[in-house]
């Protein structure tokens, strides 16, 4: 997710969460071709299983970026057909290419030619008034003509005029049915799904299939940036992982020597607090663990003790709240 899956972020979650697969920001061909290869490309190995998504159409650009995957050690290349956003279509990226998937099969003929590691392909259900299953199933079916066996669809139309980037992720509504009935459809791919899940619950139910075909995996963006902590169950509950959930306090301290490290090498210290600062959402104290980071994490010359005091705050208070609420329960029971 641009701006937010950066590689302190996915340092981070990856404490979370040992299994749960984590992608880049989108990163473009043109970016890689003429950029920083480095500033884009380079991860800690701890991210691992990680997956780099390219946003483009030239298919010897994208073979090119693709090669560049395998070499800097990445495990999947996902190629991006769902972002909405003008810049985007005006270099034809994204969700435009939805309309054109003979181009998208050829840019994974040429990715896959480049590559050994597995291409994927994340897309939209469709673009402004195509909107149809016969639609969905046509760009499906030809890019998978083309050898891509893996597609994440995320569950609503793109409004390419009209709507902002913003908006495309939430005024179309979701159709889960449309994913369903493309896992129906061609039981051979993995199908995973994309789009407003939110909780351990949902996540069970579709991949078990409860109402329509067991889909293949989930994708979580907004409620995994905005609660971290959702992720600390997902080994246990989803990979069968019997190590102990960690509790918050565990991951800012296994936060902590990374955060120091970075710090030494000039990383400031709100690059990698201003991902964290919904680890104690729902919590009382998570309201002063956000307000401690955001009025110190910026100073000049913040340093690891910001985030200490942070936790040692939103847990103090969350303990004290806790204690609160069991001396009324016994008063109320006496
Ligand atoms: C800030 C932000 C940046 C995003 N950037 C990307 C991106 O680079 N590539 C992409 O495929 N999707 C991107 N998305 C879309 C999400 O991956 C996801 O498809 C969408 O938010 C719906 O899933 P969710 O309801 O679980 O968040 C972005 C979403 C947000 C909120």
């Amino acid at each position: 997710m641009l701006d937010w899956t950066d590689r302190h972020e996915r340092y981070f979650l990856r404490l979370l969460s040992r299994h749960a697969r984590l992608y880049t920001e989108m990163v473009t061909t043109g970016a890689l071709l003429h950029g920083d290869v480095a500033r884009h490309l380079k991860f800690d190995v701890a991210e691992h299983p990680l997956a780099l998504q390219l946003g483009g159409s030239d298919p010897d650009a994208l073979a090119h970026c693709a090669t560049l995957a395998e070499q800097w050690g990445y495990d999947e290349v996902n190629l991006n057909i769902g972002c909405p956003s003008d810049r985007v279509q005006s270099g034809k990226f994204g969700a435009c290419l939805m309309a054109e998937p003979a181009l998208v099969a050829a840019c994974v003929s040429a990715m896959q030619a480049a590559t050994a590691l597995p291409v994927t392909v994340k897309s939209r259900i469709g673009i402004d008034d195509q909107d149809s299953d016969e639609f969905l199933q046509r760009f499906v079916e030809t890019v998978a003509g083309a050898g891509c066996r893996t597609f994440i669809i995320h569950a609503r139309i793109a409004v390419l005029q009209g709507l902002s980037p913003k908006q495309n992720r939430d005024v179309p509504p979701l159709n889960y049915p449309r994913v369903k009935g493309i896992k129906q459809r061609y039981p051979e791919l993995e199908i995973i799904i994309n789009g407003g899940i939110s909780s351990l619950e949902q996540t069970r139910s579709l991949l078990e299939g409860s109402d329509g075909p067991a889909l293949d995996g989930i994708m979580m963006g907004r409620e995994a940036y905005q609660n971290p902590y959702i992720l600390a169950q997902v080994d246990q509950q989803l990979f069968a992982d019997t190590l102990p959930v960690p509790s918050r306090a565990d991951i800012i301290a296994a936060y902590l020597p990374y955060v120091e490290e970075q710090l030494a090498q000039g990383t400031a210290l709100q690059h990698m607090t201003r991902h964290i600062l919904g680890l104690f959402k729902g919590q009382s104290g998570g309201r002063l663990f956000r307000r401690h980071l955001s009025e110190n994490a910026f100073r000049k010359n913040a340093g690891i003790s910001v985030l200490r005091d942070a936790c040692a705050l939103a847990e103090a208070d969350t303990s004290a709240t806790g204690d609160m609420r069991q001396e009324e329960q016994l008063k109320e029971n006496v």
